[in-house]
């Protein structure tokens, strides 16, 4: 159904080439057209950070009772003062959107994602939808940010529960939370953080999932501990505030030292690859500092996970978090997540895929639905990217090679560009005010976007066409598919690989919408399907022509991720990275949008930063650095049965919705509980053991 659509576009190659007077000059920069309005359906309260949380002692704590009972007075678990910090973080009871809470029941996710296993900080996944974000924490925390008031945005204490810089800002010493401890009841100390540090972030045979490199924390950064509780980062720039960000999910969530470190291969006679595998789905209870930890894994069915007995956060009369007593994921698909959300049977979904809204809108719409549908800003965007390395990343042979060569010509990707009717693209997802025309780049709507440093080069198909015919591509056979130039793979047919998410149907409906469109300009671009944890791989390896990508946070906040808007380091970037000589060749502009981030990062000047990405998102769209297809809102279904939900959490912004959330605020009355728990009344394994609760 779809491929009919793309194909009536086909204004066929032969047209496209025998309108040989359009020149290259046609292709006229122009303003992107605005995208439809679309609102958002609430809007955050904004907030300081003091407002939302504190770290201090309280007078007296509790725990469900039933932990109490069953747990504490069995002498099973110490009581539950000595389970946590000298000083927990504590969450204000006038932040929470309906107050204190009450503990029980359990938040049933749906996930299209699958384990490989537990270690994170050695890059496995984990089967997303906010599994390791409930397990792993961070020195510092940027989802709840959405709602943090633009003057004191910066992100907010986690583990690290204060920081300061020197007086010439290049040092900044971080406290650590005191006395806390792992779920299996170990302390946490300064010990964790240096491991996750040296022999993960600064070793490069291990990368953790997020793809943490030395350079995510500034070239020549070196991080330190003064005692257990203290760490001092040095940097080589004054005041680079921008790497709090980074300090966040995604690239510093260290894992439990005492159980990592004798597998690592520094210590141990374990390979890379055998550290990597040393913590399969199967194994159960794996330590964590976050609010849930594993007991139970089906393969294709189910994980669930129980509360965390150390977890080191409590509300303002001393409960310890979380309220929830599980959470669990069904290993399904992406799309029965909204399925289910919006039928009851799940609880929670991220709508982000334009192919269910009409439905999800419809179902949602009547009074007694059992969930609620509220669309957020249009965060969600899509991009093609095109493999920039010239340097051997990922092993290219020699047609992969010509492939880069092409990729790195601005008339080659200005062409693929020019070539998708983006219009169309998004209307194959979803029709309506939904999606818009994406020129690539920061996202329209959000802080630092500037519609007038946004180029875009509209859909013109004899543009497109002799574009390439001025790089002399030519279809030397007369097989409609144009070739690559004599001294380039043999001068074979220009066939391309797009490297595809099969987990997810937009990603697939959109590299099958580009494939098409390209036929137009006599490039084949085939579909190379893989799912996602294999296209994961394949990414992170650079064994790609061509990838449909959905955008993070960089290209909405600027400030999470603010390294990765360009190749600020060898191995860092998103399509362009060092080969194993750790070489780069930028391209010019590329290394006109390096000097730009790294100025950016090195500026406090709020009119200065706006300047300067004004001129990354001229040099970006200008250049066509990576091709945007389409943008979108998306929207949070949560069940109403679920307290402390805040207004205004988009799905996506500094951090998915699982993290936006506060999901160990999150509550049901006692009221609304449901009875689907699925391990009621039990515990992680014992302190220091490894078997399931039950
Ligand atoms: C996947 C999903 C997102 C979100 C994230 C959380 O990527 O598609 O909606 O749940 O996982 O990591």
């Amino acid at each position: 159904m779809r491929r009919k659509l793309y194909a009536l576009g086909g204004a066929g190659l032969l047209l496209g080439i025998s309108a040989t007077a359009v020149c290259a000059q046609s292709v006229e920069p122009m303003s992107p057209p605005p995208p439809p309005e679309f609102a958002a359906q609430s809007e955050p309260i904004f907030v300081g950070i003091s407002d939302i949380l504190e770290y201090r002692a309280l007078d007296s704590y509790s725990e469900p009772g039933w932990v109490t009972e069953n747990f504490v007075n069995a002498g099973r678990l110490p009581p539950v003062e000595e389970r946590l910090p000298a000083e927990p973080m504590v969450y204000k009871a006038a932040n929470m959107p309906d107050g204190i809470g009450v503990y029980g029941d359990v938040m049933r996710h749906v996930i299209g994602g699958r384990p490989e296993g537990w270690n994170y900080f050695a890059g496995q996944v984990q089967g997303w939808g906010g599994i390791d974000i409930g397990m792993y924490e961070c020195l510092t925390r940027t989802g709840p940010l959405f709602t943090i008031r633009a003057d004191e945005l910066e992100p907010m204490p986690n583990l690290a529960k204060s920081w300061e810089w020197s007086e010439d800002g290049r040092e900044l010493t971080m406290h650590l939370i005191e006395g806390a401890k792992w779920s299996d009841g170990h302390p946490f100390t300064s010990d964790d953080v240096m491991f996750y540090w040296t022999d993960h972030v600064l070793n490069p045979n291990v990368s953790p999932l997020g793809g943490a490199t030395p350079e995510s924390f500034g070239e020549g950064t070196t991080l330190e501990a003064l005692d257990d509780y203290t760490i001092k980062w040095t940097f080589a720039e004054p005041f680079p505030t921008q790497y709090l960000y980074q300090m966040a999910y995604g690239t510093f969530c260290p894992g439990p030292a005492h159980i990592l470190r004798p597998h690592h291969p520094d210590y141990s006679d374990n390979t890379y690859d055998q550290y990597v595998n040393a913590f399969p789905p199967e194994f159960m209870n794996f330590p964590v500092m976050g609010a849930w930890v594993p007991v139970e894994y089906r393969p294709d069915d189910i994980i669930v996970l129980r509360r965390n007995p150390y977890y080191w956060k409590v509300d303002e009369e001393g409960n310890q978090l979380p309220y929830l007593d599980e959470v669990y994921y069904r290993l399904s698909t992406w799309a029965d997540r909204d399925v289910q959300a919006v039928a009851g049977s799940g609880d929670f979904s991220n709508l982000e895929q334009p192919e269910s809204y009409v439905e999800a809108l419809r179902r949602s719409a009547d009074e007694s639905a059992p969930a609620r549908l509220q669309f957020g800003p249009r965060t969600i965007a899509y991009s093609l990217h095109m493999n920039l390395s010239a340097t051997g990343w990922g092993d290219p042979d020699e047609r992969q090679q010509a492939v880069r060569e092409l990729n790195r010509m601005t008339d080659f990707r200005k062409a693929v560009s020019i070539a998708l009717d983006r219009q169309r693209l998004g209307e194959a997802l979803v029709r309506g005010p939904f999606t818009a025309i994406y020129p690539g780049g920061l996202l329209a709507g959000t802080t630092y976007y500037d519609a007038d440093s946004t180029v875009y080069y509209g859909f013109n198909l004899d543009a497109a066409n002799a574009l390439l015919d001025g790089l002399g591509l030519e279809d030397t056979d007369g097989n409609g598919i144009r070739n690559f130039p004599a001294d380039m793979a043999n001068g074979q047919d220009i066939e391309i690989a797009i490297l595809t998410n099969t987990d997810y149907e937009t990603d697939r409906s959109l590299a099958e919408g580009v494939s098409a469109m390209m036929e137009n300009i006599g490039i084949r671009a085939i579909v190379q399907f893989q799912d996602g944890n294999a296209r994961e791989a394949a990414r992170q390896s650079g064994r790609f022509d061509w990838h449909i990508w959905r955008e993070v946070s960089e290209v909405v906040t600027v400030v999470q991720n603010t390294v990765q808007l360009a190749p600020t380091g060898p191995r860092l970037h998103n399509f362009h990275r060092a080969g194993s000589d750790g070489t780069m060749e930028l391209l010019d502009f590329e290394q006109e949008m390096v000097d730009i981030v790294n100025a950016f990062i090195r500026t406090p000047d709020l009119e200065e930063r706006a300047e300067l990405m004004k001129e990354y998102q001229r040099l970006f769209t200008e250049n066509v650095y990576s091709v945007g297809l389409t943008q979108y809102p998306g929207a949070l279904i949560i069940n109403k049965r679920f307290a402390n939900i805040p207004a205004g959490a988009p799905i996506f912004m500094y951090n998915w919705a699982e993290d936006n959330i506060i999901r160990e605020r999150v509550y049901v009355p006692a009221d609304a509980q449901s009875s689907n728990e699925l391990h009621p009344q039990t515990l992680p394994g014992e302190p220091g053991g490894s078997g399931p609760a039950s």
